[in-house]
């Protein structure tokens, strides 16, 4: 460790290679869409028109799939005091736990101006929305973008816990 100034450096015992074990799958990966991922992106994309989205312009839908098989739809509802808005995600979220659901296996994001073509630019779930998914959901959780199925590991390592 060299600190700026004039203390050119101080002992540390900080280790300088990463010991944790590596998990058994590659959290960064990005999978290809299969069949039912791409069913559950137009469950996103359908739900999304109802999207109350007045100030952004910006309408999302989510689509949440709970171990019972259910699936739990969400929009983003915004409001003229903006930060009292509520993103997709959490409002899919909302409405599983609300129905007594706990364990879930997906979800699927659909944002913006994705038509209904490939490789479009993926909305990716904001910072809050990753943090409550993480409270629910393992590393391991598919998140599903326009462009890929997406690891909630990897999109938030290291989330908060208590
Ligand atoms: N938004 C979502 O609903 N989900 C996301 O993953 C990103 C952002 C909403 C919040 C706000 O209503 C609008 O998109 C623009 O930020």
């Amino acid at each position: 460790i060299r600190p700026m100034g004039t203390i050119r450096s101080v002992p540390h015992s900080f280790k300088t290679r990463n010991t944790h074990k590596k998990p058994a799958v590659d959290l960064h990966e990005i999978l290809p869409l299969d069949d039912e991922s791409r069913a559950l992106l137009e469950i996103a994309k359908a739900v999304r028109d109802k999207a109350y989205a007045k100030y952004s312009g910006f309408q999302v839908g989510a689509a949440l799939v709970a171990a019972s098989g259910q699936v739990y739809l969400g929009v983003n509802i915004e409001n003229a005091s903006y930060p009292a808005g509520i993103c997709a995600e959490r409002a899919a979220i909302c409405a599983a736990i609300s129905a007594g659901e706990t364990e879930f296996t997906a979800i699927a994001i659909a944002g913006g101006d994705e038509d209904d073509t490939e490789a479009q630019t993926p909305c990716c779930p904001c910072g809050i929305c990753r943090q409550v998914l993480s409270e629910f959901c393992p590393p391991e959780f598919p998140v599903i973008l326009a462009d890929g199925v997406y690891l909630l590991g990897g999109l938030l390592p290291h989330a908060f816990s208590l």
